[in-house]
């Protein structure tokens, strides 16, 4: 199993913090946010680490992180132009993918959980995962029946469908990289990474599991001072980094 934390995007709805930084360099209570996605991948013993980054904020991360050496693993660093989409990181990815499986986490989302078992355990196909959520016509959305097999993948519905969200944590095997290269830009001009889901639900080979601790998507003024509390009271026990 290979990692990737994929840490570009505008940051947009943090400006002005995210005017001269990556959102994901930013303060979470005392450590740079992306420490917390790196904890995940880090405690599952995933060992290569591809971290994508946007071109602006190459350096910092490289300053920041280095090699991996000082945290036992490798990693390498690609470019993102331009944030064209989630599933561009298994495009940008393709050779450091090669024929492993891939766990692919957001540089700004939080988790609780520990995922070291579904990520060591996993075969083949795609895993997802979900969070009930108050508001879920602001994120993918999933309607799966009693023993969690996935009915409908809808991204933002505008009609209800379900209170459970699909977090900023993936894992699937290698063929993801060449779904990824047919998918279609969607109307706001990005491929979407509800079209890989869909594309493993179609086959009958999408897993769908519960996240049970707090999980954050750390991009609003808001979320993010959700996760600096969640950090100090919750997480610290729980960082290895
Ligand atoms: P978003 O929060 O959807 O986007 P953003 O970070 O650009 O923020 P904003 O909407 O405020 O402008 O992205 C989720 C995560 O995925 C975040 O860690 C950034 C990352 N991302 C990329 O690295 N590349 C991309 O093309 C996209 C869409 C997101």
């Amino acid at each position: 199993m290979r990692g990737i934390i994929l840490s570009g995007g505008a940051g947009t709805r943090l400006r002005p913090l995210t005017k001269i930084t990556s959102k994901q360099l930013l303060p979470v209570y005392n450590k740079p946010m992306i420490y917390y996605p790196l904890n995940t991948l880090l405690k599952a013993g995933i060992k290569e680490i591809l971290i994508i980054v946007a071109p602006e904020r190459a350096g910092d991360y490289l300053n920041l992180l280095g090699s991996g050496s000082r945290f036992g693993v490798k990693f390498t660093y690609e470019i993102q132009d331009e944030p064209k989409g989630l599933p561009e990181a298994f495009i940008i990815g393709e050779n450091f993918i090669d024929r492993e499986n891939i766990t692919m986490i957001l540089g700004d989302n939080i988790f609780e959980d520990d995922f070291s078992a579904d990520i060591k355990n996993f075969k083949s196909g795609g895993k997802i995962f979900v969070k009930k959520v108050s508001d879920p016509e602001r994120s993918g959305v999933v309607k799966f029946d009693q023993r969690m097999k996935a009915l409908e993948i809808v991204e933002k519905p505008k009609k209800w469908i379900s209170d459970y969200a699909i977090v900023g944590l993936y894992i699937y095997d290698h063929r993801v990289v060449e779904i990824a290269k047919n998918l279609k830009l969607s109307d706001r001009g990005e491929l979407e990474i509800i079209d890989l889901h869909n594309w493993y639900l179609a086959k009958a080979e999408l897993e769908v599991a519960m996240v049970n601790g707090d999980w954050l998507d750390a991009g609003t003024f808001d979320s993010l001072l959700e996760a600096q509390n969640l950090a100090k009271q919750k997480l610290q026990e729980k960082l290895i980094i």
